[in-house]
């Protein structure tokens, strides 16, 4: 695939765009320029309670502060919801498509406003209050944005977590951040499969003692156990609270949420958010990149547990005035036509969804798609992972009619929202391309020694000066932020990432650089899964490494040396994989198990994952030095034993 492939600005979407070619050249030299003059403007998004005077304070060195706006107050629900009540309160705000493509409905904006408000009700007569963290562990329901919306609005700090997580991967996320208070439902449904989220929460619970309330919505109707004075069903409490709940007022720099992310050691770290600049940064970026208008409606496929679901599925879209589809099932459930299908029953205009997913349903066959009607779609976005072009071009081809542009999104549970994209009526697209930063975001691409490198190039990513949606602190540990993003490269956060940079100024995103994994477009720490399986008796050590996976994107390919005596055999790998799924989640799965007698290291110890790499991608022709390896001979046994042949 040849990168001169150019895909031009259709004349479709130019029509009533909010950015041609020239006002993104104007705008995004303005906000790199003239950052205090270009923010003031775009703070004007969002309803401020108290006006701020102070725009920017911000330092990448030092104990790294950020501060955006920080003197003005506002309330993150009330963007969402309060203002658009004198205009709108009869409009749709949320479009709920069920498992079961027979269960649908339309919440409107003052619906909306008095299911939060109630929850918000519930919530305090429970004792909630503002600086709390509610742990939220959800499947994709109405309820589960209700119960975001509602924290923010009492100004409580709300941590969700995927539902896909386990009952392990889940009480640490709670004790993490020390939450007393968890809202989750009986059950979930996917694909007609229930998950067990109370049955789970329960579980988790056994480890965090200080949980005093857990609030629990009735999805499925399910059997659950009971703690008498700790569960409450939601809907018993809400009957008995108003529809009426004023917003907290919160500075902006207050906390709006927390959520887990991988890092490449340890445990997942509580990436900390706050209130304005987040808001800011969520309006503008869902405006621009979808440039969405009033009417539209909205699809980001997402999952509210991770990033995207909360910058694109809830605060984004609702502060615009948005209709955002919330979606419980799964993309081939009840069979893999069905993201076409929703899109053709509810009239799509904009559809946000990840590579992963892309790939998958290309090799299902073109007919799921073109049997529904798709005509009322007139922009595709990505996000998650590199697309790669063939995924690209039959999205555009096969989904889009030719007629789409494609918003390829790069950013990161750390950046809050998106940083690099195409602007649909600005930006020629590449397929594979992320192509050009957004408002200011000055992207720079650095040297193993941190120099910046000028021109067509390629290097490791970085941001270079702060900007509005950007992490404030890992929470409770601000010294694992500066460290983990800011040491690397001195005055510089550092994304993980690597990427070039073409002749265009164009950017490409290649992949991690770190020991992250990227799975499904699911963030992983090799640490994580590593930690997992020596927690086995028989496991004295474990490396794991990604390989380029054709739907996943990255495989997880895992080697293990047993201790001295111990027996590999298929029982003890099922043991593996199932120790694996219990400390994380299916999501961790490993796709490959290899026993090794032992690790390549070198003398001083260190594992050389590169090898390790090499020989999962089934590349061992090409291993590069092993001279500085203590035992060369080690490695022979890696490669005749290899999974992946
Ligand atoms: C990767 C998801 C290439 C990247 C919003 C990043 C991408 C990590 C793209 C963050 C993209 C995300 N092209 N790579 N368009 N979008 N990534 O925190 O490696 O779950 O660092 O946030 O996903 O994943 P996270």
């Amino acid at each position: 695939m040849s990168e001169h492939f150019v895909f031009p600005v259709p004349a479709s979407a130019l029509e009533g765009t909010h950015c041609t070619k020239e006002q993104y050249d104007a705008l995004y030299e303005q906000s790199i320029n003239d950052p205090d003059g270009f923010w003031k403007d775009q703070a004007g998004r969002i309803d401020w309670m108290k006006p701020f005077t102070k725009v920017k304070n911000a330092s990448f060195s030092g104990d790294i502060s950020i501060k955006w706006f920080e003197d003005g107050t506002l309330n993150a629900s009330a963007n969402c919801i309060d203002r658009h009540l004198p205009e709108r309160a009869n409009d749709t705000a949320i479009i709920w498509e069920g498992d079961d493509p027979a269960d649908s409905k339309h919440i409107t904006f003052s619906e909306l406003y008095e299911q939060v408000c109630q929850f918000a009700n519930v919530l305090k007569k429970r004792g909630a209050k503002k600086g709390d963290r509610i742990t939220i562990y959800m499947p994709m329901i109405p309820e589960a944005v209700y119960a975001m919306l509602a924290c923010a609005r009492i100004g409580a700090v709300h941590s969700v977590v995927f539902g896909g997580f386990s009952p392990d991967a889940l009480a640490g996320r709670i004790q993490d951040c020390q939450s007393t208070f968890v809202i989750t439902a009986d059950e979930g449904l996917r694909g007609a499969k229930k998950v067990p989220l109370k049955a789970n929460v329960d579980t988790a619970l056994e480890q965090c003692p200080d949980v005093s309330s857990v609030v629990v919505v009735r999805r499925t109707g399910g059997e659950v156990a009971w703690s008498e004075g700790r569960d409450v069903w939601y809907h018993e409490a809400a009957a008995t609270v108003p529809a009426e709940c004023p917003p907290e007022e919160m500075s902006a720099e207050d906390p709006l949420f927390i959520l887990y992310t991988s890092g490449s050691t340890g445990k997942p770290k509580g990436v900390l958010h706050t209130t304005g600049g987040y808001m800011v940064w969520a309006a503008m970026t869902h405006e621009y990149v979808f440039d969405y208008k009033q009417g539209d409606i909205y699809w980001c496929t997402a999952d509210v547990g991770w990033v995207t679901g909360h910058t694109y599925i809830v605060y984004g879209p609702l502060a615009n005035g948005a209709t955002t589809l919330v979606f419980e099932g799964i993309p081939t459930y009840p069979d893999a036509g069905r993201f076409w299908q929703v899109c053709e029953k509810h009239k799509v205009n904009i559809f946000y969804t990840a590579p992963t997913a892309i790939r998958a349903l290309e090799r299902l066959g073109d007919e799921f798609v073109t049997k529904h009607d798709r005509s009322s779609i007139r922009l595709l976005g990505t996000v998650g992972e590199p697309i790669n072009p063939e995924a690209w071009l039959w999205y555009h081809k096969v989904v889009g009619e030719e007629r789409c542009p494609i918003v390829d999104t790069w950013w990161q549970t750390e950046t809050g929202g998106v940083m690099i994209s195409p602007l649909p009526g600005a930006t020629d697209l590449k397929p594979g391309s992320a192509t050009n930063p957004m408002f200011g975001v000055k992207p720079a691409l650095v040297d193993q020694d941190g120099n910046i490198l000028e021109g067509a190039t390629s290097g490791n990513l970085v941001i270079t000066d702060s900007w509005p949606g950007q992490m404030r602190s890992v929470f409770g540990d601000h010294d694992r932020f500066k460290q983990t993003y800011f040491s690397t490269y001195k005055g510089m956060y550092f994304t993980g990432d690597g990427c070039r940079r073409d002749e265009d100024g164009y950017y490409w995103i290649t992949g991690r650089v770190d020991d992250v994994i990227n799975v499904s477009g699911h963030r992983m720490g090799t640490a994580e899964v590593e930690s997992a399986l020596v927690e086995h008796d028989l496991v004295a050590e474990a490396a794991v490494v990604g390989f380029p996976h054709d739907i996943k994107g990255q495989g997880i390919y895992a080697y293990v040396t047993l201790f001295e005596g111990a027996e590999s055999s298929e029982e003890l790998r099922k043991e593996l994989v199932a120790l694996v799924r219990q400390e994380i989640g299916p999501i961790a799965t490993p796709d490959f198990i290899q026993f090794a007698p032992a690790l390549p290291k070198t003398r001083s110890g260190k594992i050389m994952r590169r090898i390790l790499r090499k020989i999962a991608e089934n590349e061992f022709g090409n291993l590069g030095d092993t001279s500085t390896l203590a035992d060369p001979g080690v490695v022979d046994d890696l490669i005749e034993n290899r999974q992946n042949k």
